[in-house]
């Protein structure tokens, strides 16, 4: 469904390439009207299963100075290696290169990839010339002078350790939160949300006393496909991976496990979604254990969550470059907290909602959001503008949203039309006012995902909680 998610997502106001009247620029796209309200809902997702286990959030600026990124290590190692074809001039990922080329090594070192060049004929993925030349390519956007663009949004919090661990009154665990954006000169930008220039985060960042890495109680949820790097694939809960050994601490196996509820409650499907641990040359610079949270489109498993064992990597770093000490007192022991990080990466996450919950029915468009992620919660019509429907739909629109802001008005083309429009941006309900709600002041209410309809008092309807409990799923229809 990815192709006609996209083609969906441009046509009805999700999302698009930006900048195309010039052209367009690879790596950048725009949220359009629904896809902004529905980033927002994915965000609130996170922001509150979070709250529930008592974070706090931050908001840091996206240019920082080049000592945090001296200290972090992304100057010296945040790069991919790279591949440039000296007859057409394309850049290329090397990663691409060597698959277009059927070679499954993969080099971890710039070394090891000039070896590999000097021996085989690395064929170019555009002109078919060989290719000779590989290189290091740091994906950060330098700004001005000694500036850098953010290529993740932790950093904000590692530097604000000790202000953020005073606020917390010294306790651990400590949770942190940062929603916000991302920056990487990504060599080949592609398909769509998956691989971007700026792209948004929702990042927290858990401290715990290295001495007790656990958080609170795992509980059996759902089993799901979890692919440790010893090269099986097992259909297991969370909870049974971390007491098989598969998940090396309590709080990591916590953080997984919370990342697949968070995910479930977006809307992604538990059997589309699985748990990856990395290989030890795939992971981050500052990782001593990363997994990812996988999300299948069409036949493609894409990372939509990395979840990281950042240790005191981070932490040590700045103390020992900005001489703060990064450390809290716990019952007369000095320390410097471990971290882990789950990070989710919100355009991705949207991409995979929208691919995952995209159907048909009679041959048209249907979007299954779940109902609270919907742009709109509630669309009215007025079954013909004229004898006065048209005033009765507008009046009970205004009715409603005083109590739901997420409600649509629309009047234009026949109300088969209407329903199908809103049916494709995922719109639980519609709402028509026709001729009996002359007569008894009823309308009919239409369900998106059984079309099935109901007549409603509209005094019913305009009760504090009615539409409420159709959004949270407490009524059914
Ligand atoms: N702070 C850790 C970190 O940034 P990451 O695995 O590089 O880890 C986390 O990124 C998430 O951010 C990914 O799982 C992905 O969803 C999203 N992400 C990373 N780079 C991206 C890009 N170029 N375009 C879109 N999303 C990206």
């Amino acid at each position: 469904m990815y192709e006609e998610a996209v083609e969906l997502a441009k046509r009805r106001g999700f999302f698009w390439p930006s900048f195309s009247i010039y052209g367009g620029f690879a790596g950048f796209y725009d949220y359009g009207p629904l896809g902004v309200l529905l980033k927002d809902n994915i965000v609130r997702v996170w922001k509150e299963e979070y709250l529930n286990d008592g974070a706090i959030f931050l908001d840091s600026p996206n240019v920082t100075p080049e000592p945090v990124f001296r200290a972090s290590g992304h100057l010296a190692r945040f790069s991919d290696l790279a591949a440039e074809c000296e007859h057409c001039k394309n850049k290329f990922k090397l990663e691409t290169v060597l698959e277009f080329n059927k070679i499954k090594y993969i080099p971890a070192t710039l070394q090891d990839a000039e070896e590999l060049a000097g021996q085989s004929n690395l064929k170019c993925p555009v002109c078919g010339s060989i290719i000779k030349k590989v290189y290091d390519f740091n994906l950060m956007y330098r700004v001005t002078g000694d500036y850098y663009l953010r290529p993740e949004t932790a950093q904000g919090i590692f530097v604000n350790f000790k202000l953020l661990a005073n606020y917390n009154r010294g306790k651990l665990p400590m949770i942190v939160g940062q929603q916000g954006k991302g920056f990487r000169n990504e060599i080949s930008p592609r398909q769509s949300l998956i691989r971007l220039r700026e792209f948004n985060q929702c990042e927290t960042e858990v401290f715990l006393d290295p001495e007790n890495l656990e958080f609170r109680e795992l509980y059996d949820f759902k089993k799901i496909i979890m692919r440790p790097n010893t090269g099986e694939e097992l259909y297991i809960s969370v909870k049974e991976a971390y007491e098989k050994g598969i998940i090396s601490s309590q709080a990591f196996a916590y953080f997984v496990l919370k990342t697949q509820i968070i995910l479930e409650k977006i809307g992604i499907s538990n059997e589309r979604l699985r748990f990856r641990q990395h290989d030890p040359d795939e992971r981050a610079h500052y990782a001593a254990d990363s997994w990812d949270a996988e999300g299948l489109i069409d036949n493609e498993w894409f990372e939509i969550v990395g979840i990281a064992n950042r240790t005191d990597f981070d932490l040590k770093n700045h103390e020992g470059s900005s001489g703060e000490q990064m450390r809290i007192n716990i019952n007369g022991r000095d320390v410097m907290p471990y971290v882990i990080e789950p990070s989710y990466g919100i355009d991705r996450i949207l991409l995979t909602l929208i691919s995952q919950t995209m159907d048909k029915r009679d041959g048209k468009n249907l979007l299954r959001l779940p109902y609270y992620m919907a742009p709109y919660h509630v669309a009215v019509f007025p079954l013909m503008k004229k004898d006065s429907l048209k005033e009765r739909a507008e009046e009970l629109y205004s009715g409603l949203k005083n109590i739901d802001k997420y409600v649509l008005y629309d009047e234009a083309g026949t109300i088969g039309k209407r329903y199908a429009r809103q049916d494709e941006i995922g719109t639980p309900y519609c709402i028509t006012v026709d001729y009996q709600t002359l007569e008894d002041n009823t309308v009919t209410l239409r369900n998106r995902d059984t079309a099935d309809q109901e007549r409603i008092k509209i005094d019913d309807l305009l009760k504090g909680d009615y539409i409420k409990s159709l959004i949270e799923n407490k009524l059914k229809l």
